[in-house]
Parts: structure tokens; sequence; C-alpha cells
């Protein structure tokens, strides 16, 4: 038997035994990482898989707003129960967390790559469970993370989708004009080492089984938005934080093209990590029905506040 110190909050002896440690000591030399965050990952891992295994009952929705077009949960996404919505939205417009250390209060936004792909994989699969059979998702994610090790997030996002149903329809490439100033150049002016960076974000289009819609609905979209926005770069600026109070807002043209090019009027919208509210905002614009989830009740309050503004100027 061997002890083991494990540091977190409150730092803890653990008797292990010798061969395990033997084992972790040869994984950290040959990963690189401590015996503490590999057993840390480990862990992670065997929990969310045992959560899958036995998952809880669901939770019930907990109702923040509700106007009669537009529904607030503050609940858990992976969590809550939505059997009443399965086949039922016509179209999620969302932007999920990160991974990049993003401060959500409660919500842990550095996972390890492969929880953070995992998580991935249960939203997506809930995605399709609720999701009529013509229905769309854009989905707003990073191209490329390069914080903690570099990942091509956008492919293995898409990856991931494909293995739970989702088919690929195509991608836009949002320029979001970040002229914030370099300072990882990895060589400067050198062929050593450059770091190349592509200051965009993607938004990807599936759908659940057929893209043509099966009904006849209201469109919205002129022509001069229908020819400008189908050409899949579309460029402008994102959302201060500061002036939001979110950490990681889009702006508001994102959801209100995505809403306006791939939805009709009355159609049901969800966006399960609404965040400061932005696609309940535009929904509330385009007569649009919408479910929005967000786990924190900060951010609820913030929603809320912004869909009164957005309709005492629009009403
Ligand atoms: C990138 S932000 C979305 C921001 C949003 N598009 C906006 O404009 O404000 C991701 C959001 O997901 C929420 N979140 C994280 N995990 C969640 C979960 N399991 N269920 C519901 N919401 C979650 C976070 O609190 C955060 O507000």
């Amino acid at each position: 038997m061997k002890y083991l110190k494990v540091s977190g909050v409150v730092e803890r002896k653990f008797r292990i035994m010798s061969s395990i440690h033997t084992k972790l000591s040869e994984m950290s030399a040959t990963h690189g990482k401590s015996i503490n965050a590999l057993l840390n990952e480990l862990l992670a891992e065997q929990l969310l898989k045992l959560k899958e295994e036995h998952p809880c009952p669901k939770q019930q929705k907990n109702v923040y707003f509700n106007d009669g077009s537009v529904q607030l949960l503050l609940n858990d996404f992976l969590q809550v129960d939505l059997s009443d919505l399965e086949g039922k939205v016509n179209l999620i417009v969302t932007s999920p967390p990160y991974n990049v250390g993003v401060e959500y209060g409660s919500m842990d936004d550095a996972m390890s790559y492969s929880e953070y792909l995992r998580f991935t994989e249960n939203y997506l699969r809930r995605f399709y469970e609720l999701l009529a059979p013509d229905g769309r998702v854009c989905l707003n994610v990073p191209l490329d993370k390069n914080r903690g090790g570099l990942q091509s997030v956008y492919v293995d996002i898409v990856q991931i989708a494909k293995s739970v149903g989702l088919k690929y329809q195509s991608t836009i490439v949002w320029n979001e004009q970040n002229i914030s100033r370099r300072t990882a150049w990895g060589s400067w002016v050198s062929a050593s080492a450059p770091y190349v960076i592509a200051p965009v974000e993607v938004i990807v289009l599936l759908y659940k089984h057929t893209w043509k819609r099966t009904d006849k609905g209201k469109t919205t979209i002129t022509k001069e938005e229908f020819i400008e926005w189908t050409n899949g770069v579309w460029t402008f600026p994102g959302e201060s934080k500061k002036r939001v109070g979110h950490p990681a807002p889009f702006p508001l043209e994102l959801p209100l093209r995505c809403i306006k090019l791939f939805s009709f009027e009355g159609d049901l919208v969800l966006d399960p990590f609404v965040g400061s509210g932005t696609t309940a905002v535009a929904c509330k614009l385009t007569r649009r029905k919408c479910i929005g989830i967000d786990i924190e009740e900060a951010y609820l309050k913030i929603a809320k506040e912004r869909m009164a503004k957005a309709t005492g100027l629009f009403s």
C-alpha cells in the first residue's frame, strides 16, 4: 500500500495499492501531467459514465418566466424533463459553453477535453430527441481551442453530431472582426513555430431527417436579407460582455439571422443554453415561440429584463 496526497479544497491522504501508484506514475511521466491532475480527470470521466448508466430521475421544469410566447426555464438542460417537447422543436439556436475557463457562476467551463466532448455528445443526443423530423440546429461553436492544448473543436463537434444521428447541412463562418491585439505569435517572424489564429467562430447547420420543411409557413425574411445571408460568411461584431452583463453573449444579429433564415413565423425555437436571453429577444422580435433554458438564475434575470425592454420597444 502507498499513500497519495491529493490536494483540492482540502488536502487529503488516500491509501492506494502500490501497483496503481506505479501505473499512475508511469502515466504521469508519459502525459506530462501530475498524478493529481490525472486522478481528477479519471474520476470525472468515471463519474460522468456512472451518471449516464444510472441516470437520476429527470428534474421538473422550473419556470422562471412565461409570457405565453416565451418561456425561460431555470434548469440543467441535461437533467430537466422535456418529454412534452420531444419531436416538436422546429429550430435550435444556441451557443453552448465553450470550455475555455469562462466563469459561469456554478458551471465548470474548464473540463478536460474528453469530458467536454462527452458533455457535447449528451446535449446533441437531447437535440435529436427534441427536434421535429424536419427540425434544424444552428450551433455556434469555436473553430479551434488553443488554450490548454490545441484542439479542433468544430471538427470534433460535427463528428459527434453525425454519430448521434444528426445530419450535416453546412457551416456559416462568423467573422466577428475581433481585432484584439495578438501577443502569442509562436515564433515571431520566423518559420520555427508560428501560430495561425483565425479570428472567427462558426455556426454549424444540422438537421434531423430532412432539410426541406414538410409544412408551409410564413417566411419573414426580405429578398435582400436572403441574398446576403445565404452567403456563408457573416461579418458583424461580437457583443460586449460588460454591456449585457454576461461573460459570453452572442450579438442579437446572430440569432435574428438564424431565426429569419431557417424558421417560419409561429415556429418553436429552443435555446438550451440561453444565458442573457439573446435568442429569446430575437424570437420576440420575429414572432416565434421560444423556450430558453439556463442553469444560472442571475443570467435569466438579465434575460427577463432584456425581454421586457424588447417588448417595450417593439410592441
Ligand atoms: C455561451 S453561454 C450562452 C450565451 C447566450 N447565447 C447569450 O447570448 O447570452 C452558455 C450558457 O450556458 C449555460 N449553461 C452551462 N451549462 C448548462 C446546462 N447544463 N444547462 C443549462 N445551461 C447551462 C451557462 O450558464 C451560460 O449562460
